[in-house]
């Protein structure tokens, strides 16, 4: 991690700790964005790790928290299977948590993996871009996850998309997984207002510790925030490889 870049570190027992832990915080960044703005913009990560988290705020003690009619959901990044593929991550958080909460349809903006990887990447750009009107391409909350190879979003090692400097979405190929993805990029990424990484698990203490310890190897150290917070949540199995001043 570059010295300068700053971060807040918070580590959790257990990973229900560290799930009610980013649920409050998620819920608190989106009861300040609505104060301020009246809308709550967030882009959900996928893989397995945030699964529980968003079962968790599809409980009613969390969901009643945040006013959905307000919240607008995109995702940083997408597999490129059919939308109703079970490794789809919209299909994934729409069955743990959107289908379970009371958020308009139109809030939810699904990147479009029925048109060519190209096109979905270019549509879901200009989604963006009609969404945003004339207000910067800022999120409110980016969740992201960390894969063992130091990837986030679906920024991944040795692939085109970590040179991207203007696109804010870009599809990707990836070679070990014979598939494509959709993903956004770092410089969208890093204008968000708050970008939360949620990692758990003892297989991923060494790429945290390479990515606390090095800097510009890994595409997820990318990730330095323009003017907003950037937060990691980890359980101790997760940090177990870092000290925690
Ligand atoms: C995805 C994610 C990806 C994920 C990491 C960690 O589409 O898979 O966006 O970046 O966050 O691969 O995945 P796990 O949480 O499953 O370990």
């Amino acid at each position: 991690m570059k010295t300068e870049a700053k971060y807040n570190l918070q580590v959790f027992e257990t990973v229900d700790e560290l799930n009610i832990a980013a649920a409050k915080l998620i819920i608190e960044i989106a009861h300040k964005a609505i104060a301020e703005k009246g809308r709550f913009i967030i882009a959900l990560s996928g893989g397995s790790t945030p699964t529980e988290l968003y079962s968790l705020l599809s409980e009613p003690f969390y969901r009643y928290q945040i006013e959905w009619n307000k919240a607008f959901v995109f995702w940083g990044d997408e597999r490129y299977v059919a939308l109703d593929d079970v490794r789809n991550n919209a299909h994934q958080a729409k069955l743990v948590l959107l289908n379970k909460i009371n958020i308009p349809q139109s809030n939810i903006h699904v990147i479009q993996t029925n048109l060519s990887p190209v096109e979905a990447a270019d549509n879901y750009e200009k989604e963006l871009k009609l969404f945003f009107n004339t207000e910067p391409m800022q999120f409110d909350l980016i969740l992201l996850g960390l894969g063992e190879n130091g990837h986030t979003a679906s920024l991944f090692p040795n692939t085109q998309a970590l040179q991207e400097k203007s696109a804010g979405i870009k599809e990707v190929y990836l070679e070990e997984e014979k598939k494509y993805r959709i993903t956004m990029t770092a410089p969208l990424i890093n204008m968000a207002r708050h970008i939360i990484f949620l990692v758990a698990g003892n297989k991923k203490a060494e790429i945290v510790k390479d990515i606390f310890t090095t800097t510009d190897k890994y595409p997820a150290q990318l990730i330095q925030p323009v003017n907003g917070e950037l937060t990691w949540l980890m359980d101790n199995q997760a940090a177990s490889l870092i000290k925690k001043n």
